[in-house]
C-alpha cells in the first residue's frame, strides 16, 4: 500500500507541485529528530483546542494518547518518514490521520508550522544545551582533578610561545577550566531569553484561536509566551545566540587542543596520553598522535561556520517567516553532533593523561624565565624598575656566555655584574619561590590556586543546579 501524503495547501493551484520543488522543499531527515518535541507540543496544542472548544475533552485524549503511540512507534522504528512527507509536521499529520481518521485534521487548528517549527527547535535546543552542558562540566571536573593533584607541580608559564615565568601546572589547566565555566555561564545567560514559547503565533499574526499561549508555554517548560507573534515565528537570535555559545566554547577547546599537541610533543613531554585516548600510525609504528585533540580543533571550525551560516541567513531578511530560517536546523544539528563527540573525548583525554612532574620541574627554568625574579628583587631593594631590567638583561648576557641558568650563579657572579646584587638574592632564584611570591588573588601561588579552585568547585556547584533544575521535555541525543 502506498502512503497517502498529507496537504497541506494546494487547493487553489491548478497543477500538482514540480518534481524539483517538492525535492528541493523537503526536509534533510535529521531535522526528524525533533519528532518527540513536536508530539509534546501537539498535546499541549490539543489541549489549548479544547479551551477553544474545536475538540472535545475526550477527542483531545484520544489525539494526545495516539501521539503519545506514534512518538512510541517512532522510536521504536516502527514508522518512518516516506519520500513524499515534506517534512515532520507533514510527517506526523500523516500518521495521525491514518490513525484517528478526521480528528487529525482538526489539530491543525490554530497554529501554522511557522509557530511549530520554531518551538520545535527551541525546545530541542534548550534540553540540548543540558546535555552539552553536563559534558562540558565533567570536562571542567577533569581539568580540576588535574589541578588539584599538579598544586605544586612546577612548569614553564609561555608568553609569545617562549618561556616566561614559572607556574604552577594546576594554574595552567584551570586557565582553560576557568575559560570554559564562561562558556557554561553564557549557555545559562542564552538560556533566559530561550525560554518564551513562539506557540500561539501560528503563521505571524497570532491565532484567532489558540487563545492561552502561556499555559501551552508553562506545560512546555517556557517561563512565558513571546510578546510578539512576528519576532516568535521570524526571529532566530536564540539559535545564533546558541550557536555563538557554541563556537566561543569550540575555540576555547581548540586552544586546550592545541597546548595538549604541545605538552604531549616529544620536545615538552610534559604528558603521556592513555592508550585509550591516542593513536597510532600505519607506517611508523612508535608514533602516538593527539587525534582527539586534531578532531577537536577541526570540529571546532565546523561551529564558527555553523554560527555564520545563522547570521548570514537572517541578515537581510523581512520579518516574519521565511523559509531561510530552515538553516537554524542544519546549523545547530551540525554543531551540536560535533559536541557530543568532543566533549566527551576531550575529558578523558584530560583525566587520564599522566603528568611529568620531574620533566616540567627541570624546564621550568630554562629560557631564563627567572630573569623576572631577579628584576622584582633588585626593584623592591630600590633600584629603579628600568634599571633593574637593565642589570637583569645583563645577568643574562653572563649566564649565557656561561652556559649557566640565573639559578645557578655564585655570590662572585652576581657581584660581577652588578654590585647591588647581593647574595640573599638567590633566596629568590627558584621556580618555587618564584610562584610563591605572585600571592594575590588570582595568581599562581599554590594557597591562591586552592583557593581558586575552592571558588571554581562552587561555581560549578551552580551550574550543576542549574543543569538539573530544568522541568521541559527531555531531549533524545
Ligand atoms: N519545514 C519548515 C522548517 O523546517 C517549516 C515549514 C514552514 N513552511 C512554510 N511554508 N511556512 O522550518
Amino acid at each position: 500500500m502506498t502512503e497517502q501524503s498529507v496537504r497541506l495547501w494546494g487547493a487553489r493551484f491548478r497543477t500538482s507541485p514540480s518534481p524539483e520543488l517538492i525535492a528541493l522543499s523537503r526536509s534533510e531527515s535529521s531535522y526528524f529528530r525533533l519528532v518527540r518535541y513536536d508530539l509534546t507540543s501537539s498535546m499541549a496544542h490539543a489541549r489549548e483546542l479544547v479551551r477553544a472548544g474545536i475538540l472535545t475533552a475526550a477527542e483531545a485524549d484520544e489525539v494526545c494518547a495516539t501521539l503519545e503511540t506514534i512518538g512510541a512507534d517512532y522510536e521504536a522504528g516502527r514508522i518512518k518518514p516516506s519520500p513524499s512527507d515534506e517534512d515532520i509536521h507533514t510527517f506526523l499529520e500523516r500518521i495521525l490521520g491514518e490513525r484517528v481518521g478526521i480528528l487529525g485534521g482538526k489539530l491543525r487548528a490554530g497554529r501554522s508550522r511557522n509557530d511549530q517549527a520554531a518551538n520545535d527547535l527551541k525546545l530541542y535546543l534548550r534540553d540540548v544545551a543540558r546535555h552539552i552542558g553536563s559534558d562540558i562540566l565533567n570536562l571542567q571536573n577533569a581539568l580540576v582533578e588535574q589541578a588539584e593533584a599538579h598544586i605544586t607541580t612546577l612548569t614553564t608559564g609561555f608568553t609569545h610561545l617562549q618561556p616566561a615565568q614559572p607556574v604552577s601546572f594546576a594554574h595552567q589547566l584551570l586557565a582553560h577550566a576557568q575559560t570554559f565555566a564562561r562558556d557554561l555561564d553564557r549557555l545559562r545567560d542564552w538560556d533566559k531569553r530561550a525560554a518564551r514559547s513562539p506557540l500561539g503565533a501560528a503563521a505571524l499574526a497570532g491565532s484567532a484561536i489558540a487563545l492561552q499561549p502561556e499555559l501551552s508555554a508553562r506545560e512546555l517548560g517556557y517561563d512565558a509566551p513571546c510578546e510578539n507573534s512576528i519576532d516568535a515565528v521570524g526571529s532566530r537570535d536564540h539559535v545564533a545566540e546558541f550557536l555563538f555559545v557554541m563556537a566561543m566554547f569550540g575555540v576555547h577547546l581548540s586552544r586546550l587542543a592545541e597546548e595538549l599537541f604541545l605538552w604531549s610533543s616529544r620536545q615538552f613531554r610534559w604528558i603521556e596520553m592513555d592508550d585509550g585516548y591516542a593513536t597510532g600510525s600505519s607506517i611508523m609504528p612508535q608514533k602516538k598522535n593527539c587525534d582527539i585533540a586534531e578532531l577537536t580543533r577541526g570540529r571546532a571550525s565546523r561551529l564558527i561556520g555553523s554560527l555564520t551560516t545563522m547570521l548570514v541567513a537572517l541578515k537581510g531578511l523581512a520579518f516574519a517567516y521565511n523559509r531561510d530560517l530552515a538553516e537554524d536546523k542544519h546549523a545547530a544539528f551540525d554543531t551540536i553532533d560535533a559536541l557530543t563527540l568532543v566533549v566527551p573525548a576531550m575529558a578523558g583525554l584530560i583525566r587520564t593523561m599522566r603528568v611529568n612532574a620531574d620533566i616540567m620541574r627541570r624546564q621550568s627554568v630554562e629560557g631564563f624565565t627567572l630573569a623576572t625574579e631577579v628584576a622584582d628583587w633588585l626593584a623592591k631593594s630600590g633600584v629603579p624598575f628600568s634599571e633593574a631590567h637593565e642589570i637583569t638583561g645583563a645577568l643574562v648576557r653572563y649566564c649565557e656566555d656561561k652556559s649557566i641558568g640565573l639559578e645557578d650563579l655564585s655570590d662572585a657572579d652576581l657581584a660581577a655584574v652588578d654590585e647591588r646584587l647581593l647574595p640573599s638574592i638567590k633566596m629568590s632564584l627558584s621556580p618555587q619561590a618564584a610562584i610563591e611570591a605572585r600571592k594575590a588573588y588570582g595568581g599562581t601561588a599554590p594557597d591562591r590556586v586552592r583557593e581558586q579552585i575552592a571558588r571554581l568547585k562552587s561555581v560549578l556547584d551552580g551550574q550543576k543546579e542549574w543543569l538539573s533544575s530544568y522541568a521541559g521535555p527531555r531531549a533524545e541525543r
